[in-house]
């Protein structure tokens, strides 16, 4: 087995969290330009194979309402071990859910489809990049898939770590 797929194998079972935030359930037909023409069902689908292959399991959820994803978040902490999401424009508006990430303290792995730092100066600035385990922006569908590995990278190797505090220590011998 590859270190890789040895890595993969760790976080196998385990639950991903897939929030998509305002505006997104248009994709298709919105700024095809910037957003390309794959609509949010073809960005699921494509999540869903990818979790298949990787062995975990994902949740996808879609909102306009900042509300809502506050509350999916929190929900977060009971059912899922880390967060793939793309908070669109609530990205630089919304301390809300900067807030319930850092409450829930789960991984967030932040996704774009477009640039955020190459398009408009009010869209470079993000509530949750620092808060986030990392940002994936710019590589349209393949953010998300992307976001979905470092995903489960960061759970593998949290539970690497947590397997390696619990196992006995040697003991050591007299100097
Ligand atoms: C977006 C970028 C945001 O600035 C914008 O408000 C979106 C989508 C993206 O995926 O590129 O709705 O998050």
């Amino acid at each position: 087995m590859s270190a890789r797929s040895l890595e993969e194998g760790r976080a196998r079972g385990k639950t991903v969290l897939v929030l998509h935030g305002p505006n997104l359930n248009l994709l298709g037909r919105r700024e095809p330009d910037v957003y390309g023409a794959i609509t949010l069902q073809e960005v699921d689908d494509r999540l869903r194979a990818l979790a298949t292959e990787l062995g975990v399991r994902v949740e996808i959820v879609q909102s306009n309402a900042e509300g809502e994803l506050v509350d999916r978040i929190q929900a977060a902490a009971g059912s899922a071990s880390a967060i793939v999401m793309n908070p669109a424009a609530y990205t630089h508006t919304s301390i809300a859910i900067r807030d319930a990430i850092l409450a829930v303290g789960l991984p967030v792995v932040e996704v774009h489809l477009s640039n955020i730092h190459a398009r408009e100066e009010f869209r470079h600035r993000s509530l949750v990049s620092d808060v986030a385990v990392g940002q994936i922006s710019g590589f349209g569908v393949d953010s998300y898939l992307l976001g979905l590995r470092a995903a489960v990278h960061v759970i593998a190797d949290a539970r690497r770590r947590t397997l390696k505090t619990r196992r006995p220590q040697k003991a050591r011998r007299p100097a």
